[in-house]
């Protein structure tokens, strides 16, 4: 996919190209994250799906050097603007985290202090990276911050400890926190799980006016379709740690993708009946994601997959392109008419 040379000159955003992560555990070394590659653009807005376990967050965080630190970049280089950050000394990192790239964890309750207000909390983010600033400005921008997010009274958020707010307003502080300094990157990971479905839209609804107004690249990690078909404009499909496809948002819902392990993600969700031609009962995926010590050899996904012949259980399937821009990692995918020559 993104293994022709870069010119230095007008490099992508971001290039990760060859991702490979290890983990050291009692059942021998994983790779949960596995040959990832992809490209983000400014204005971006990328959405990262698959099923639990499948790579998500460790994704999210390889890409601001928030790996855990029994996990060791093993292969492929992450370049921002250029520059491979996979090797970057601690002290590098912290300017190019918060600032150029930021995130909104998957679980707003770690994310934030308990012990100290939300003004606390931002004010140290000022005073680490922009330290010359003048209190009073400092206070005027995050209450206008705090209400950019739609929060209202931000005078009593700041002398609120988290507890003390509900799930969403927490879920606006997270975001509120993340574009802070304005970063060419946010990455939000399942920004909105906890939230019912009326935040969730709005909360959605700000990161996608953050996105098209400031042209911050999003990266949204998130189970849910129906907030993905609303916003992505890309979509990449993990499972166990390998990407198996890339496709734009639009042809993921409307044609429907080409991995058959993305058509199984699709026709599984809640809603499919109402949203595909495959109206019908629902399809669940047969079988579970093995666990990552136990991959079998060839495609990951192939005990699981109506289309596996004994080829997908001996060779690792190849790169096939299924459209402008769009692939998967599959020897059978289903590509839309019209298209066949791509390959
Ligand atoms: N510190 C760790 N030590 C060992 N294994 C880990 C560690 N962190 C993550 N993993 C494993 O790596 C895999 C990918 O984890 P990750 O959290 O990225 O999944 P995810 O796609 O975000 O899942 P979810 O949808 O549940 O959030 C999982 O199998 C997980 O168990
Ligand atoms: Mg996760």
């Amino acid at each position: 996919m993104s293994d022709e040379p870069v010119d230095s000159a007008d490099a992508s955003l971001l290039d990760v190209s060859g991702l490979t992560v290890e983990i050291p555990t009692p059942r021998g070394t994983i790779r949960p994250i596995d040959n990832i590659s992809f490209r983000l653009e400014r204005g971006d807005l990328l959405a990262i799906v698959g099923e639990s376990g499948s790579g998500k967050t460790l994704t999210g965080l390889s890409l601001l050097g928030l790996l855990p630190e029994e996990a060791r970049v093993v292969g492929g280089a992450i370049r921002f603007r250029g520059e491979d950050v996979t090797r970057l000394p601690e002290d590098r990192w912290n300017k190019v985290r918060g600032s150029r790239i930021s995130m909104v964890f998957q679980e707003p309750q770690s994310a934030l202090n308990p012990i100290l207000t939300v003004g606390t909390q931002f004010r140290e983010i000022f005073d680490s990276h922009r330290p010359g600033m003048e209190p009073d400005e400092r206070e005027r921008r995050i209450l206008d911050l705090l209400a950019s997010v739609g929060l209202p009274q931000p005078a009593s958020i700041l002398r609120s400890f988290p507890h003390q707010l509900s799930g969403g307003m927490r879920q606006r502080v997270l975001i509120a926190m993340a574009i802070t300094l304005t970063p060419d990157i946010v990455i939000a990971d399942e920004p909105t799980t906890a939230l019912d479905v009326t935040m969730a839209g709005q909360i959605l609804s700000l990161l996608m006016e953050r996105n098209e107004r400031d042209k911050t690249a999003l990266v949204l990690i998130s189970h849910d379709l129906g907030i993905v078909r609303r916003s992505a404009r890309r979509i990449l499909v993990l499972y166990a740690g390998r990407l198996v496809e890339s496709v734009s948002g639009d042809r993921f819902f409307k044609e429907g993708p080409s991995h058959p392990y993305s058509r199984a993600l699709l026709l599984s969700r809640p809603s499919a009946g109402h949203a595909t031609k495959a109206d019908g009962p629902l399809l669940a995926i047969r079988g579970q994601v093995p666990p990552l010590w136990e991959l079998p050899t060839g495609c990951g996904f192939a005990p699981r997959c109506p289309k596996a012949d004994e080829r997908c259980f001996r060779e690792t399937p190849p790169w096939i392109t299924t459209g402008s821009g769009e692939a998967a990692l599959c020897f059978y995918p289903e590509v839309p008419e019209g298209s066949e020559d791509a390959a």
